[in-house]
């Protein structure tokens, strides 16, 4: 969770698939600037890593080798992962729900000669051949955003060859029972880890929903993955490097020394 736009409230309440995605389209339009500005010398505009403990794919190998793959990231903001994969050798393509971050990744390909292809899309819908990528992936991308992971599970699970790789990095299951906070007050557990009302934030000048995040337990993921024929490889749960003092939304030195704030789920798709 990290709030974008005040003036906001945040609450807690059912919001659908539609809903989910008519907010979070707005707000990553109108963040877009900002984050980019913020985190994209962190993220490199030819860098992968799975999260705000700046640990890199080249590290962690969770995809594996990807030479000669055809590797699709699912919110993949400005394309910065897949323009690493590409110097690896796979051939990547970005799909993202937000135009102006796809802008940032035209503009972040012309700079550094590295053209990946990006789509505007939902993970909901991916506009792609059954069984037309090796590998799929998410670096903290849609799934937090998506109300029906039922169906962005399906999607990914269609657009993967047999034995192919999904990964993805979403914000610790276990980091929803605290406050969003990255000081030591933010280490006091005060929300029920088995409520799955998702985050919501809403416009306090319009009243409408400006922003929604979705909570899955551990184990919600692994029965979702288990129900989409998935053979889970690995839960990886980078522990925060030590000295690496950068704040980035409730993520901080503070929490991560003693907390895990992002999971990375690994999974192979049926042969
Ligand atoms: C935290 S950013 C991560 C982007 C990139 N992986 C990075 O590390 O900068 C989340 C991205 O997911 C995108 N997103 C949110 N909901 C989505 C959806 N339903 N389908 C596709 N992308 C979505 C947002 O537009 C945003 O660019």
């Amino acid at each position: 969770m990290e709030p974008h736009h005040p003036p906001v409230r945040a609450e807690r309440f059912p919001v659908d698939e539609s809903a989910s995605r008519t907010a979070n389209r707005r707000d990553w339009d109108a963040y877009a600037d900002e984050y980019q500005a913020t985190h994209g010398e962190f993220l490199g505009d030819v860098g992968f890593i799975w999260g705000p403990e700046g640990i890199p794919e080249s590290e962690m190998r969770i995809l594996g080798d990807v030479a000669g793959k055809h590797v699709l990231e699912v919110g993949c903001g400005a394309a910065q992962c897949c323009r690493w994969l590409v110097t690896q050798g796979a051939s990547a393509v970005g799909l993202d729900l937000a135009h102006r971050q796809l802008q940032h990744a035209i503009r972040i390909n012309d700079a550094t000669g590295i053209t990946v292809p990006v789509v505007e899309g939902t993970a909901t819908h991916l506009p792609f051949e059954a069984a037309s990528f090796d590998v799929v992936f998410s670096s903290f991308g849609a799934l937090q955003f998506v109300a029906d992971i039922e169906q962005a599970v399906a999607e990914v699970a269609r657009v993967l060859r047999p034995g192919g790789r999904f990964a993805f990095s979403i914000t610790h299951p276990t980091r929803w029972m605290f406050p969003d906070d990255p000081t030591p007050a933010g280490l006091l557990a005060s929300q029920s880890y088995w409520d799955r009302t998702p985050y919501v934030e809403v416009d306090d000048a319009t009243e409408q929903v400006s922003y929604v995040e979705h909570h899955r337990t551990i184990g919600d993921w692994v029965r979702l993955l288990a129900a989409h024929r998935f053979r889970l490889l690995d839960i990886a749960e980078p522990q925060w490097p030590e000295g690496h003092d950068r704040v980035w939304g409730g993520w901080s030195e503070a929490r991560g020394v003693l907390t895990p704030g992002t999971a990375i789920y690994v999974a192979e798709a049926a042969g």
